[in-house]
């Protein structure tokens, strides 16, 4: 006997109450809220057979983006392969994604999800988990794409509809279609309410424009929903502390690192990086942040997770770099060194997150002009070390004020422009207004 989730997939299980939990595990994973492993783990303590439930524990893991995670992750898959049941061709194929993964392949594991949601579309775990790969590998394009494969699969009718409404937001968001990705992530919360990756779309989209003001009513009006109890509770601290940074209210976004984003002794790696990337942006602008480094630096050493995933690595050297440890860097640059000489080892160490973490470290030594030969060429590769656009322009704020600091003003300016280029919509009647002046200036050239 056989039972299916609330999107029609069949789950192996004999167990009624096993697929209840199913769909209430998913239903926290997708809206971050905590605790999904605490929903599912009694469930599998019950149900030892229930194959989807171990899919589901083991995709959780991984979708942490935290390399500590991919052995408990691989557990999970052996018991769903100990399963005394005969698992489903999705069940099958879902596994050998998420195995690829957990065995430290993301890429194959992206690779077979991207298959597997040809033939399973309503698959939400397995639809959650590639877009959360698409990220972590910078398949930009893919995390609207991907969603647009999905969606002829979906309706309104469907109770988890909005969590797919706001995965296409934020994908539309990363691929600069900001009007769309704003409408789309508006609507996903109207939704479902407490859809924080949505909250998550629409924040992303006022930081990309500017919109400080506007990003900050945002967060409060939704504050309910991701600030307490939630994976994404340090991330969107994160993003409303840069909105205050945006309007120059540096005690405030210090305040937020201090209640929110500073690592709590749960935090996972990524809120490491979140930590580092505040209070690099606060040293940007000429913050005196105090200690916060020194234990911040301890944090990442404990942690233990270098040479795992690039775009760790380079929040990693922020922090080591700032506080000092040169022992910590080492370390660091030894991992990422042998991460880098792996077979079909990823450009994010070669290209990216080794020549960053360089550049960082002189920045910190005041060498700046040396930080800008080493991080100038990182900026135009830069996709390779994942993470969103809001994420990644650290690097270009860093290459700007290395070139402010060291007397390239020209350089620092450009990059300024550079970053700015969508505080404006680009809306026709601009594009109009544009063309004139250009037609202008060439006429007069
Ligand atoms: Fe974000």
């Amino acid at each position: 006997m056989t039972f299916k989730d609330l999107r029609g997939e069949t789950l192996s299980t004999v167990h009624a109450a096993s697929a209840m939990a199913y769909d209430h595990t998913l239903d926290l994973l997708n809206s971050f809220r905590a605790d999904p492993l605490a929903a599912i783990t009694p469930v599998l303590a019950q149900d030892p057979d229930f194959i989807s439930g171990h899919l589901l524990l083991a995709g959780m893991m991984l979708g942490t983006y935290d390399p500590n995670m991919n052995a408990p992750a691989l557990a999970s898959l052996d018991n769903a392969a100990a399963s005394a049941l005969a698992p489903t061709a999705r069940e099958q194929s879902l596994h050998a994604a998420l195995r690829a993964w957990a065995d430290g392949d993301m890429i194959g594991g992206s690779r077979r999800l991207d298959r597997h949601l040809i033939d399973h579309p309503r698959d939400l775990l397995a639809l959650q988990l590639a877009h959360t790969a698409d990220l972590a590998l910078g398949y930009t394009t893919m995390l609207r794409d991907r969603i647009a494969r999905a969606l002829p699969a979906w309706s309104e009718s469907d109770a988890s509809y909005g969590y797919v409404l706001g995965m296409q937001a934020f994908g539309l968001e990363e691929c600069f279609a900001y009007d769309q990705a704003e409408e789309v992530g508006r609507r996903a919360v109207s939704l479902q309410p407490h859809d924080t990756w949505a909250v998550h779309a629409v924040a992303h989209v006022c930081e990309m424009q500017g919109r400080a003001d506007d990003g900050i009513q945002w967060m409060n009006e939704t504050r309910g929903a991701w600030e307490a109890n939630n994976g994404l509770a340090v991330h969107n601290h994160w993003h409303l502390a840069l909105m205050h940074l945006s309007r120059g209210e540096h005690a405030a976004a210090l305040a937020l690192y201090d209640k929110a984003v500073a690592p709590a002794p749960t935090a996972l790696a990524l809120d490491l990086a979140d930590a580092s990337a505040l209070l690099w942006r606060l040293v940007m602008r000429g913050v005196d942040v105090g200690p916060r480094w020194l234990s911040l630096a301890q944090r990442w050493r404990t942690q233990g997770v270098f040479g795992a995933v690039g775009f760790l690595d380079v929040h990693a050297a922020i922090s080591l770099a700032a506080a000092g440890d040169r022992e910590g860097m080492a370390q660091l640059m030894r991992a990422g060194a042998d991460a880098a000489a792996r077979p079909g080892a990823f450009a994010e160490w070669s290209a990216v997150a080794m020549p960053a973490s360089e550049a960082i470290t002189a920045m910190v030594a005041g060498e700046h002009t040396r930080c800008l030969d080493l991080l100038m060429p990182v900026l135009p590769v830069a996709q390779a070390l994942g993470g969103s656009h809001a994420q990644r322009d650290l690097l270009t704020l860093t290459a700007q004020e290395a070139a402010q600091r060291g007397g390239h003003h020209a350089l620092a300016s450009a990059l300024k422009s550079q970053r700015q280029v969508h505080h404006l919509p680009f809306t026709p009647q601009r594009s109009a207004v544009l063309s004139r002046a250009s037609r202008r200036a060439i006429s007069l050239a």
